[in-house]
């Protein structure tokens, strides 16, 4: 399953660097192509002459080494790649990406692919366990890196416990499972753009209008994409929650951040899904300084923010659209008005006064609503659950896959 598969196997300075050469030679017995990139310090365990032989490809250290004037090597290698594995992963490694430093061949790349990035840990029990590296881990699991845990074992420094590289066989295994169940999955081929959470209007440098939304429904929607083969962007407002293995996040923080950053995506999505709870008004003027109290009541003045699926509904071309809707009531007649009114494909829409669904709670109850007039009920489920159901109601609903879209 790895046929044509671009591997690019990035290898930092550790003992393991022995193991990386085996993972090449097993990812190239599997039909990969593979291309390896070292740091100065995995340079100092095994020579770049081996993985060149193993890989049968040039390998590369250093990022003002131009192979080939017609590109930038960093940038080429981080766009050729469809998977991106760093093994071992030394703690400085997972340090420097985790702060966003880009300082030699490995981290430019890093930082400059779109590709998914799988990062197999490898050091002392200890400086694996040390706050720092932990903390690095969790931001890396928050941006959306995928970990292939170290397994516990007799390290090479004497000592016995977590840490140990996981095996060559192992993590290749792991690699042609992940491309196979990408091979033929309803939504490969396509992008899906979902933003979540919630949108923050700023009053002043202290304070800001928001609501409830956790992002949990966003983020399930964006986890199913992703694992129904789509190429999933999320558009997420200011929350804290893992970002889902292979996912693109753009960040943002209020509704016309989000309108910029849908947009900017839009033209080339198959579908677009709202579950984002945005404003609707923004205070009409953000104060530079902070509002001092005064004697009395105050008055803040709104203003309408730009209803972002609306502009989408009207400029729809080939794109699916897929709204939420959260009401306290008359739910069905409200969302029935804006699948209608937006110019959407079906809409969600939840009673956000249930005690089992809605804002923050873990599951949520809604009916899909479709343009055609189709209901469907779903009962009470967790996010995650729910999510799958829904793209897969909807991929059923359009005929088994989006092909036209
Ligand atoms: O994040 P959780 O805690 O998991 O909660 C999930 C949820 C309740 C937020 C989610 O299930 C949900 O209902 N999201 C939509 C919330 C919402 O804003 O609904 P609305 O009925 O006000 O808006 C209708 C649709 O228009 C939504 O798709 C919304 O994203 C979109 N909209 C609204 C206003 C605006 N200015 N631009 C928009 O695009």
């Amino acid at each position: 399953m790895m046929n044509n598969k671009n591997i690019l196997l990035c290898v930092t300075g550790g003992i393991a660097v022995y193991k990386a050469v085996a993972l090449v030679s097993k990812l190239s017995q599997a039909g990969a192509n593979v291309k390896v990139v070292m740091t100065d310090s995995a340079r100092e365990f095994v020579q770049p002459l081996t993985f060149q032989v193993m890989s049968r490809n040039d390998v590369y250290t250093d990022t003002f080494d131009e192979k080939d004037s017609r590109v930038i090597a960093h940038i080429d290698l981080a766009d050729w790649a469809d998977l991106i594995i760093v093994a071992p992963a030394t703690a400085n490694v997972i340090g420097k990406l985790a702060n966003g430093i880009a300082d030699d061949m490995v981290t430019t790349i890093l930082l400059a692919t779109e590709a998914d990035v799988w990062i197999a840990p490898a050091m002392n029990v200890h400086m694996y366990s040390h706050p720092a590296v932990v903390r690095n881990i969790e931001r890396l699991h928050l941006d959306g890196y995928h970990f292939i845990e170290p397994s516990e074992g007799f390290l090479a420094c004497g000592y016995v416990g977590k840490g140990r590289l996981e095996e060559p066989e192992r993590i290749t295994e792991l690699v042609s499972q992940h491309f196979n169940e990408r091979q033929n999955l309803p939504l490969k081929g396509k992008k899906v753009v979902i933003t979540a959470g919630p949108t923050r209007e700023r009053i002043d440098p202290v304070r800001y209008l928001t609501n409830f939304s956790s992002g949990k429904m966003g983020y399930s929607m964006a986890a199913a994409a992703q694992k129904l083969g789509a190429e999933t962007v999320l558009v997420s407002g200011p929350v804290e929650l893992p970002v889902p293995a292979g996912v693109k996040v753009i960040r943002v923080e209020s509704a016309a951040d989000m309108y910029e950053a849908v947009l900017g995506e839009y033209q080339d999505a198959s579908m677009v899904v709202k579950s984002a709870a945005v404003a609707d008004y923004r205070p009409k003027a953000i104060h530079d300084q902070k509002m001092k109290k005064q004697e009395g009541d105050d008055v803040l003045e709104l203003e309408r923010t730009t209803d972002i699926l609306k502009s989408l509904g009207d400029r729809k071309e080939h794109q699916l659209l897929v709204g939420f809707a959260a009401e306290t009531n008359d739910v069905i007649a409200y969302g029935q008005k804006k699948l209608d009114s937006k110019n959407l494909d079906y809409i969600i829409v939840n009673d956000v006064t249930d005690p089992e669904g809605g804002f923050g709670s873990d599951t949520n109850v809604v009916t899909l609503l479709s343009r055609q007039g189709e209901v469907i009920p779903f009962t009470a489920m967790p996010k995650e659950q729910l999510a799958l159901q829904l793209f897969e109601t909807i991929i059923q609903q359009e005929g088994g896959n989006l092909n036209d879209r």
